[in-house]
């Protein structure tokens, strides 16, 4: 489902003495199958812009289209329910909304919810327990017998549960240790691939928006500040910088290297993988000189 955003903005407790506008002037547009990350500061508005993917927040003016739905200020939430299963958000910290007697239970939630049967929304649970990398014997446990690290897994099961189009991801990854970051990260990009979703993640990780992502959206005060392949946005180290964000390691390292030896890297650099194959070639480069 192709996404369109057209001069969002959102003004929360509009009309009221507290009034704050988190959005403003928000055009963006995803196209279907993408994997886009969304970063920028702390307050920037990203999780605002997020729970516009699915109509738990309704523009204070603009539009949303997504796929065929379009949604406005004046929609009805009733309206808006269908997205609800098309679009899947695992917020942060998810682990926090389980609240069944059992993970089982926890994972059948919303399909029940949507007119799953019982036995077909179990299947589904020992099917996606799996999938999360948990055992089977964990459906029968209460969720609050679980490591922080397992909890999220099971939250992250009960949004798949839905089968959604579109995978909204905000830091899903915060708070775990870096073996548990990576398996959940893997874990996405699987399934982005193999269910051919469409996935928004925000994230303050620039190296899992580079490694991930096909394109970017730098959101900065409220608005988008630009957006792009990782190799174009990263190109700006400077003017990123300049608002307080950094670029990945690997990009930081080339930028080095080129300084240092004053040559062009023609590799973006923008995993490991890639630049360690950038300087092997360098170190081939120079040799020819020695
Ligand atoms: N429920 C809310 N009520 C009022 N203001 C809010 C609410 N949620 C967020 N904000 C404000 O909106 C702005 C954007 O917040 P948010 O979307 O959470 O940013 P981010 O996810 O990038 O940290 C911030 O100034 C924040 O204080
Ligand atoms: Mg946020």
């Amino acid at each position: 489902m192709d996404i369109v955003f057209e001069k969002v903005e959102h003004v929360y407790n509009a009309r009221s003495p507290l009034a704050r506008r988190a959005l403003y002037n928000v055009n963006v547009s995803i196209p279907s199958g993408a994997y886009v990350a969304i970063v920028g500061h702390t307050g920037s508005g990203k999780s605002t812009l997020l729970q516009h993917l699915n109509g738990l927040l309704q523009p204070t003016s603009g539009t949303i289209k997504i796929g065929d739905e379009i949604i406005t200020g004046d929609k009805r939430p009733k309206q808006l329910k269908p997205l609800r299963k098309k679009v899947g958000i695992v917020f942060q910290f998810p682990e926090h909304q389980l609240f069944e007697e059992t993970v089982e239970k926890d994972i059948c939630f919303g399909p029940l919810n949507f007119g799953v049967s019982e036995e077909e929304a179990k299947r589904k649970a020992r099917e996606l327990i799996k999938l999360v990398g948990l055992s089977e014997d964990v459906l029968a446990k209460s969720p609050f017998d679980l490591s922080g690290g397992q909890m999220r897994r099971v939250a992250i099961a009960g949004v798949l549960a839905l089968e959604p189009e579109v995978l909204v991801l905000d830091e899903p990854t915060a708070g775990l240790d870096p073996r548990g970051r990576k398996e959940i990260m893997e874990m996405f990009y699987r399934l982005h691939c193999e269910k051919r979703l469409t996935t928004v993640l925000v994230t303050h990780s620039m190296e899992d928006a580079a490694r991930y992502a096909d394109q970017i959206i730098v959101m900065h005060e409220g608005t988008v500040w630009g957006q792009g392949a990782p190799e174009e946005v990263f190109r700006d180290a400077d003017r990123l910088a300049a608002i307080g964000l950094s670029v990945p390691e690997t990009v930081k390292l080339k930028r080095e290297l080129e300084a240092r030896f004053g040559v062009a890297i023609p590799s973006p650099c923008l995993t490991i993988e890639q630049t360690v194959e950038a300087i092997q070639q360098l170190f081939s480069r120079v040799s020819i000189h020695d």
